[in-house]
């Protein structure tokens, strides 16, 4: 068991430096230009080792094949498929590849993205012996030294990259997955504090609502940043650059009081109806801080954000509590 891991790392390691070496030579032309176009530096193409997987339907596996790899290696590598009509082909075709690492740096797995509109936008290697999705995130082997006390969260894997090429060293990504209760657990050994960028669309919003509360679970705190009007991190930066980005950090809204900000959208906050119901669901979340004194700092939080005055938010929510609200 140990041996097929250390076996598929390997595998990995030569497809990584395959794809490099794709990248950098006549076919990956197209590549090196849509990279361009993305406006990624040279330095971050080498720093996550940023490749190309060429328009020939099996030459990576021929290659490990000549490297002596056997196909079923090749195959639990998740490299290659086989059907009837074609035989065994190479997974990944014209696309520009991203290799995904563990904490250590060492290749587990692959995302790569076409150049154009086509589908998937992103394809993903499926989990194998060393790539579990839910136990890694993208970057976060660079993440580690970055001494800071917070990790920055994102959803991708140009957003990871675009906010390191702009100095934020921090940002790491889950991988096209949402963010689990082992990903919080993974980011605790780093980090006690996580400032969320992820998307501005509703995806990106709900995705946001439930990372907050997986990581509340996990013990860590979270912090809010959103990208409007912008779509997300990378384009964000390319647009209002790394200072901007900056002063949302230090605007970042505590990711409690977003959720509410969230939920507040459902209810007329004009009406007296509506404004109650809202702070009958507000009280009952508000009950979830077992600590009295972060209890009592969100209902004066709340109550002045949402001017109702202390004293009966901090009633309603003591009878809610009591499941006589
Ligand atoms: P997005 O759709 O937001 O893409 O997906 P993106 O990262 O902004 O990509 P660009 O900027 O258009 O290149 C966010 C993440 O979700 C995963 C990838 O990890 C992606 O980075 N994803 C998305 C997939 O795995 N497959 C897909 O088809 C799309
Ligand atoms: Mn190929
Ligand atoms: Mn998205
Ligand atoms: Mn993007
Ligand atoms: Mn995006």
């Amino acid at each position: 068991k140990a041996d097929l891991r250390s076996t598929l790392l390997e595998i990995n390691k030569i497809a990584a430096q395959y794809f490099y070496v794709q990248l950098k030579s006549e076919q990956g032309k197209a590549a090196c230009t849509y990279l361009k176009k993305r406006k990624l530096s040279d330095d971050m193409v080498k720093a996550f080792g940023i490749g190309y997987s060429n328009k020939y339907s099996n030459d990576l596996f021929r290659y490990l094949r000549n490297k002596g790899y056997s196909e079923e290696l090749i195959r639990q590598a998740g490299l290659i498929n086989t059907d009837e009509k074609n035989g065994v082909y190479d997974k990944f075709w014209n696309r520009v590849m991203f290799p995904i690492m563990d904490v250590n740096s060492r290749v587990i797995g692959f995302g790569g993205r076409v150049m154009g509109d086509g589908k998937p936008k992103y394809l993903n290697s499926p989990e194998t012996a060393v790539f579990d999705k839910s136990r890694n995130l993208y970057g976060l082997n660079r993440a580690r030294t970055s001494r800071k006390s917070c990790f920055l969260l994102c959803e991708g894997y140009m957003d990871v990259i675009a906010l390191h090429q702009a100095g934020f060293t921090n940002a790491v990504a889950s991988l096209g997955t949402a963010l689990t209760a082992g990903h919080a657990l993974l980011i605790k050994r780093y980090v006690q504090e996580v400032y969320l960028t992820y998307d501005s669309d509703e995806a990106g919003t709900k995705a946001a609502l439930r990372a907050v509360l997986i990581l509340k679970e996990a013990g860590i705190a979270a912090k809010v940043i959103r990208m409007e009007p912008y779509k997300d991190p990378d384009e964000f930066i390319k647009n209002l650059g790394a200072k901007e980005f900056e002063k949302r950090i230090e605007n970042a809204r505590n990711g409690f009081l977003f959720s509410l900000e969230i939920l507040s959208k459902d209810y007329d906050m004009d009406s007296p109806e509506g404004k109650t119901a809202f702070f009958r669901e507000a009280s009952r979340r508000l009950t979830a801080f077992e600590d009295e004194l972060e209890r009592n700092n969100y209902i004066e939080a709340v109550a002045r954000q949402y001017k109702v005055s202390e004293e009966s938010l901090k009633k309603l929510v003591v009878k809610t509590a009591i499941g006589d609200g």
